[in-house]
């Protein structure tokens, strides 16, 4: 019930202007979110860079209905990336795009482009991208720019949802070598045709993809807050010989950082997902949907220290 209260409220503007004017709701939100601009995003990272953790950042944003929208979305990219250069946070840094934000609504192809020339501003800044997975009807898309950008930007990461049906056999063509794939549960609600419903069988797909990409000879990122299948990921990175460069573990900022911690002190490579931007608001009561006792955290930052 929680989940679709929450889920209702990150698509209401009303309440979103309501609630991200509020300076206390701004403090509360601190703890997921960067803050609202780059300079927050550089300060942010600056702090996981020094506690030896690896940086995802990523522009918060709606999806793009004008081809102006998505060019001004593709040069706050560019200026991103070349902020985090100019700051010494590559290669640490790396950013991740949501191709919706690029235009992929309205045309494919001027997404791919918008998506290049942030690919070619990575490469020059000596790191890489990685496209966010959407809801299903654009896994295709995403799928098919993602091996276009490839061509010339091989690091350029892809993401992978254990939830949808369709995702082992997409591990199996990814799990090649120089691939990196970043696997999560998947966030978006899907109907039963395409995806799991059930936590267990959206866990049992997660370990099935796990197994092919832990195997195969791609670069796996482990995207997940689940105490059993970060053990299980540990697993079979033993099994299948893996070395703590050859796979990494990735977080969203703010979520068990004391975990977060335990892996980098492990030895292993942990990469925090680090989002920025006026729009924090929906990614919050995202968060907010999928685990409803983050309400207590955000309960303890109202708390004047
Ligand atoms: P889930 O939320 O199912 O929790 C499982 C168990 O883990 C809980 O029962 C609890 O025991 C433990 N746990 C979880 N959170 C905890 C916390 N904060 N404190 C203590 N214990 C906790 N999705 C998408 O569709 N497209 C994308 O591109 C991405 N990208 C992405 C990047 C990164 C780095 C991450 C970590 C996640 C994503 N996701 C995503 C989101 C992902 O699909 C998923 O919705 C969330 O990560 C939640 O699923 P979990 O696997 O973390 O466990």
């Amino acid at each position: 019930m929680l989940r679709s209260v929450f889920l209702a409220a990150a698509d209401s503007s009303r309440l979103g202007r309501l609630v991200s004017s509020a300076s206390v709701s701004k403090k509360a939100a601190r703890r997921f979110v960067a803050g609202a601009d780059v300079a927050d995003a550089l300060r942010a990272a600056r702090e996981l860079a020094d506690d030896g953790l690896g940086i995802t950042v990523d522009r918060l944003g709606a999806e793009t209905v004008t081809a102006e929208q998505a060019r001004v979305v593709r040069d706050e990219y560019v200026a991103l990336l070349g902020r985090l250069k100019t700051a010494g946070l590559t290669p640490a840094a790396e950013v991740s795009v949501k191709l919706s934000a690029l235009g992929q609504r309205i045309d494919d192809r001027m997404a791919y482009e918008y998506a290049e020339a942030v690919c070619a501003t990575a490469a020059e800044a000596g790191t890489s991208v990685t496209l966010d997975a959407e809801d299903h009807t654009t896994t295709d898309s995403t799928l098919e720019i993602l091996a276009e950008l490839r061509k010339d930007y091989p690091s350029t990461g892809a993401v992978l949802q254990a939830h949808l049906r369709r995702t082992e056999g997409d591990c199996r063509e990814l799990a090649t070598a120089g691939s990196r794939v970043r696997l999560c549960k998947g966030a978006y609600a899907e109907p039963e045709s395409v995806a799991f419903q059930d936590a267990l069988d959206i866990d049992k797909s997660f370990v099935r993809c796990l197994n092919i990409l832990m195997s195969g000879e791609g670069y796996p990122m482990v995207a997940t807050h689940d105490p059993r299948l970060i053990a299980i990921a540990e697993d079979r990175a033993r099994w299948f010989d893996r070395s703590a460069d050859e796979y990494e573990f990735q977080m969203l900022h703010g979520m068990r950082p004391e975990e977060q911690a335990r892996l980098a002190a492990g030895g292993n490579i942990v990469r925090v997902y680090l989002p920025y931007g006026e729009q924090w608001y929906a990614y919050l009561m995202r968060r907010l949907a999928e685990r409803p006792s983050t309400i207590s955290v955000l309960g303890r930052a109202l708390v004047p220290r």
